[in-house]
C-alpha cells in the first residue's frame, strides 16, 4: 500500500485454521520507512534475464484445483511462442508426465507482451516433491515444489502474506526476508508490480516484476488477488479493458470452486479454506451458498 490509498482485499482463513493457528511473532523485521523507496533499475540483478534461446522467464505457479492436487504453471518466452508443454515428475515416480497448456499475448498502448504460457498439471499426490521443466524444444529450465498435505488433516501449514510488493530495493529485501521464513504458500493480497506508476503504465515493469518474484513464485504457489494497481484502465491512452495485464499474466483456479469470476474463488490447502475476494469482483449469494456446501 505504498502509494497512499490502496485496494482493500479480504482474505478469510476459515475452518480449523482459526482454532489451531498460532503463528506467534515470527520476526522482528521492520522495513525501512524513512527514505522514499526507489525502484530497482532495469539492469538490476534482481531482473536478470535467463540465458539461452527463448529461455522461459517469469516462471510462477499457483494452485490449480480446489484441494491442492493440481498446479497452474506459468512462464513467458520472448523469441518465439515455443512449447506449452510442462514435463513433470515426483521423487517416487518412475516415469515423466506431460501436460499441454495455452499461450497468450496482449498489447498495451505501444507495448507488446511476450508469449505468456499457462499449463495446468493435475493428479498430483499430496505431500510430495515434484520437479517440472518448461521451455521444451528450446532452452529448458527446471524447478520444483512441494504439494500440501491432504485437506482436513490437523497438520501445521505455514502461509505467508504479502501485498503491495512493488519492485523497489525494499521490495527485494522483503522478498528475501520471506524466503528466509518457513512459508510454504503465499497469499498475495493485491498490488503487484506498480507498473501503473510509470508513464503509459510501462508494461516492461510487469516483466521485471515477474523475473524478480520468480525466485519464490516458481517454487511455491502464490495465491493471487487483484488490487487497484492492477486495474490499468486508462482512457487517455485508449486502454479500456480493466485488469488486462494482470489477468493475462496471472491465472486463478476460480472454476474449481464453481466461481464465474477470476478474482472471487476459494482453495483448500492443508488445514485452511482460503476465500479470495477482490473488491472489484462481482460476487453473488448463490455462489456463496455453493462454496459453503463444499
Ligand atoms: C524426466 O525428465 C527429466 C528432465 O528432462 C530427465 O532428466 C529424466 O531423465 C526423465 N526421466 C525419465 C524416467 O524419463
Ligand atoms: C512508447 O511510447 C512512449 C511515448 O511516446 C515512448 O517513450 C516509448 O519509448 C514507446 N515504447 C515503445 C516500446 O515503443
Ligand atoms: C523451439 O521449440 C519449438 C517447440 O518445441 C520448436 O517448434 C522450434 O523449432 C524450436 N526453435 C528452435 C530454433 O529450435
Ligand atoms: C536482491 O536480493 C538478492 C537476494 O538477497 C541479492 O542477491 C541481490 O543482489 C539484490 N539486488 C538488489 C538490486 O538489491
Ligand atoms: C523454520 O523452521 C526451522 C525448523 O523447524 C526452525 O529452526 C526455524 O527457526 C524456522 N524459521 C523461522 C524464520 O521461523
Amino acid at each position: 500500500m505504498k502509494m497512499g490509498y490502496s485496494s482493500f482485499v479480504a482474505i478469510a482463513l476459515l475452518m480449523s485454521v482459526v482454532v489451531v493457528c498460532n503463528g506467534g511473532k515470527t520476526s522482528t523485521y521492520v522495513r525501512n520507512l524513512i527514505e522514499k523507496p526507489v525502484d530497482m533499475p532495469l539492469d538490476s540483478d534482481a531482473f536478470a534475464i535467463p540465458p539461452g534461446y527463448n529461455a522461459p522467464q517469469q516462471v510462477h505457479i499457483t494452485q490449480g484445483d480446489l484441494v491442492g492436487q493440481a498446479m497452474i504453471i506459468s512462464w513467458v518466452t520472448v523469441d518465439e511462442p515455443g512449447s506449452n508443454q510442462v514435463i513433470y515428475w515426483s521423487d517416487s515416480s518412475l516415469q515423466n508426465f506431460t501436460a499441454e497448456g495455452e499461450v497468450f499475448t496482449y498489447t498495451y498502448y505501444n507495448y507488446t507482451s511476450g508469449f505468456i504460457h499457462h499449463t495446468t498439471i493435475t493428479n498430483l499426490e499430496f505431500d510430495t516433491t515434484y520437479y517440472y521443466e518448461v521451455g521444451i524444444g528450446n532452452t529448458t529450465r527446471q524447478f520444483w515444489f512441494i504439494t500440501p498435505p491432504e485437506v482436513g488433516l490437523d497438520v501445521p501449514y505455514t502461509f505467508g502474506i504479502i501485498g503491495d510488493l512493488g519492485q523497489t530495493f525494499d521490495s527485494n529485501t522483503t522478498l528475501t526476508h520471506y524466503q528466509n521464513s518457513n512459508g510454504t504458500a503465499l497469499l498475495y493480497v493485491g498490488d503487484l508490480s506498480y507498473a501503473d506508476d510509470y508513464p503509459y503504465h510501462d508494461n516492461v515493469r510487469w516483466d521485471t516484476w515477474g523475473r524478480f518474484t520468480e525466485r519464490s513464485a516458481a517454487y511455491q504457489p502464490w495465491i493471487w488477488t487483484a488490487g487497484n494497481h492492477e486495474i490499468d484502465f486508462d482512457l487517455q491512452i485508449g486502454e479500456t479493458q480493466p485488469f488486462k495485464p494482470f489477468s493475462t499474466r496471472y491465472h486463478t483456479p476460480y472454476e474449481a470452486s464453481q466461481s464465474t469470476e477470476p478474482f472471487y474463488y476459494s482453495i483448500k490447502r492443508g488445514p485452511a479454506h482460503v476465500i479470495v475476494l477482490a473488491t472489484y469482483s462481482a460476487f453473488g449469494k448463490a455462489k456463496y451458498v455453493n462454496l459453503h456446501d463444499t
